[in-house]
């Protein structure tokens, strides 16, 4: 019997290894040989796409503010390694152009989080900005745009189909709501869920409608079994060297 091997996909890059969404985690994560890198992205307030995982910069510069508050200048020079290790001080904020042209010799694949939490901005077309930049390095076939937001989502597929997107499970929000249901509202063909959340039947439920299953959250060799165990199709992993050599050996 063959065991179906999971896609392995870099949580914010090799985010254990280096500080999230740098490029020295992206990096890290094309030497660990991931099938792809996740990564969030935020739009500035001169609408620039920069990736960031919170709204606010605090936790992970020496700056404060949230990104719809600051233009790409006043974040470009912000050190967002220094929190991780002293020796990551050189380290800033990326933007999504940066990460897809550093990924375009690779065979690295990305999954683009578009977070729109907090942003309360009107009219942002946030959703064209995404596709613009996707579409301006021929970047289609290798990138899977996620988020929470399912009328992002959404909006997004009205307008660009042949993107392929990811509905993230939201705990509150989605419970009890099969992913079928889910995605086919919003034309997504992956369903995205953390560990702690994910049920068999949500899977078998999935894969009934020929989706995708990733699961995030996958850190260890035990949740890395597990998962493989229930023929999840991708698993988002702060570790992907560590899950890349479990999967050899
Ligand atoms: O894509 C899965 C995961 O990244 C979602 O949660 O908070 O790490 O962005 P978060
Ligand atoms: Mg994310």
């Amino acid at each position: 019997m063959s065991i179906k091997k999971p896609l392995i996909i870099a949580h914010r890059g090799a985010s254990g290894a280096a500080p999230e969404n740098t490029m020295a985690a992206f990096h890290k994560a094309v030497i660990a040989r991931a099938d792809m890198i996740e990564l969030d992205v935020r739009l500035t307030k001169d609408f620039h796409i920069v990736v960031h995982h919170d709204r606010n910069v605090r936790r992970t510069t020496n700056g404060k503010g949230n990104i719809w508050d600051l233009t790409l200048q006043q974040i470009r020079v912000l050190d967002v390694g220094s929190w991780f290790d002293p020796k990551f001080h050189r380290e800033r904020i990326p933007t999504l152009r940066e990460v897809i042209e550093f990924l375009l010799p690779t065979n690295v694949n990305l999954n683009i989080e578009v977070k729109t939490d907090g942003d309360h901005r009107k009219h942002t077309r946030f959703e064209e900005c995404v596709i613009l930049i996707i579409m301006e390095k021929r970047f289609e076939e290798r990138a899977l745009v996620s988020s929470f937001d399912h009328k992002f989502i959404k909006r997004m597929h009205d307008l660009f189909p042949d993107i392929k997107t990811g509905a993230l499970y939201h705990p509150v929000r989605d419970v009890r709501k099969k992913p079928s249901t889910l995605c086919s509202r919003i034309g997504a063909s992956t369903f995205i869920c953390s560990r702690t959340r994910l049920r068999p039947q949500m899977i078998a439920d999935a894969h009934a409608h020929k989706l995708t299953v990733a699961c995030y959250g996958v850190n260890t060799p035990q949740h890395f079994d597990k998962a493989v165990d229930q023929g999840i199709d991708a698993v988002v992993t702060n570790w992907p060297e560590k899950m890349a050599k479990r999967l050899i050996g």
